[in-house]
């Protein structure tokens, strides 16, 4: 700073403290940033405003009563501006509370909403479970399959009325998922026994779980798609006592008391004999589904000895399982996917 100064120059700095001071004071977040600040600008020793009076000291004469004014009107600005900040600051906590919720570890929990599995799902897993205590493992296979191992290898030939494409649905685009060979969504999960018994030696004793797809119009008790459980028993040593003897574990496990079975003749390509097994619920025989001793031309088709090697299958449908147990009449809740049917299993 020189000897003497002009009014001008003094007045000019003057006002670029009072601007930065009014921003430092303005932009403090904090308590201490606002100290810091005010020390720097307001101090009483070392501030800069302090700094900036003593300056007037070097002004002309004439002009001090003028600088006087100045000095007095920046001063009073930049002490309101740290008032401002001050009462801000203070307000501040208070704003925040009115703003937005704070943690009360006394309010009681928002509770989790938790999903479950459906009802079919649910099913599945438990038939794996009282199939598994009965000494089957469980296999799979794909939807989208090859005539082979839905038709050919279960002994349905070309002509048969099982093929008819109105009965099935044959994809014009699953070319790349069977190797070039006409693929359809597999009409039932019989498939599997195929699958099983080419990648394995007797003796077999599985379960599959999955799901079929058929063209049926969808009713109360008809879905284009619905889940069945096959299973596969082969060994040296199998009677149709067996068969009945597994279905009545099964069904006296899963439907919770002791449940007859009963045998009806019936015919599948790939059984031999075939019946329709039915199960004695609430006074009524109720149809599960379809069972039979292995057909000679399956063991061979799979290059098992029919000569050595005997066996049972068996095929239910999972939806009607899940039903009579839960009293559903409707098997289409199942895929409406409305959550108050849903939330009740
Ligand atoms: N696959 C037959 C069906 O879908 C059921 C079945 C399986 C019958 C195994 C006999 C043996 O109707």
């Amino acid at each position: 700073m020189g000897k003497s100064m002009a009014l001008a120059d003094f007045t000019k700095q003057l006002d670029a403290l009072a601007t930065e001071a009014v921003r430092a004071f303005d932009s403090a977040a904090t308590a201490e940033a606002l100290e810091g600040a005010r020390v720097e600008f307001l101090g009483a020793k070392q501030g800069r405003l302090k700094a900036a009076q003593k300056g007037m000291g070097t002004i002309d004469k004439s002009d001090r009563p003028a600088a006087g004014k100045r000095f007095n009107e920046v001063k009073e600005q930049i002490e309101s501006a740290f008032k401002a900040a001050s009462e801000r600051l203070a307000a501040a906590p208070v704003a925040a509370v009115k703003q937005g919720p704070q943690f009360d570890p006394t309010v009681p929990g928002t509770p989790f909403r938790i999903g479950r599995l459906h009802p079919i799902t649910q099913t599945v897993e438990e038939l794996k479970d009282i199939m598994g205590r009965l000494g089957f493992s469980v296999a799979d296979g794909p939807e989208v399959e090859d005539e082979w191992h839905n038709f050919e290898a279960l002994n349905i030939p070309r002509e048969h009325p099982a093929r008819d494409p109105l009965d099935n649905f044959y994809l014009a685009t699953a070319a790349a998922a069977t190797g070039g060979k006409t693929g359809l969504l597999r009409s039932q999960t019989s498939t599997v026994q195929i699958r099983v018994m080419e990648q394995a030696p007797p003796p077999v004793r599985i379960i599959c779980l999955g799901r079929v797809y058929r063209p049926d119009t969808a009713d109360a008790t008809h879905y284009p798609m619905f889940h069945q459980m096959e299973g596969l028993l082969i060994d040296t040593q199998v009677t149709m006592a067996d068969l009945k003897s597994v279905l009545r574990l099964f069904a006296t496990s899963y439907l919770g008391r002791d449940v007859h079975i009963r045998f009806r003749p019936s015919f599948f390509p790939f059984t031999e004999p075939s019946v329709e097994a039915d199960f004695h619920w609430d006074g009524q025989w109720i149809e599960f589904g379809g069972a039979g001793m292995v057909d000679p031309n399956v063991l061979k088709a799979v290059g098992y000895d029919p000569e050595k090697y005997i066996g049972f299958a068996f095929g239910l449908g999972v939806e009607r399982l899940c039903m009579r147990r839960h009293g559903i009449t409707d098997i289409r809740e199942f895929y409406k996917n409305d959550v108050r049917f849903l939330h009740q299993f």
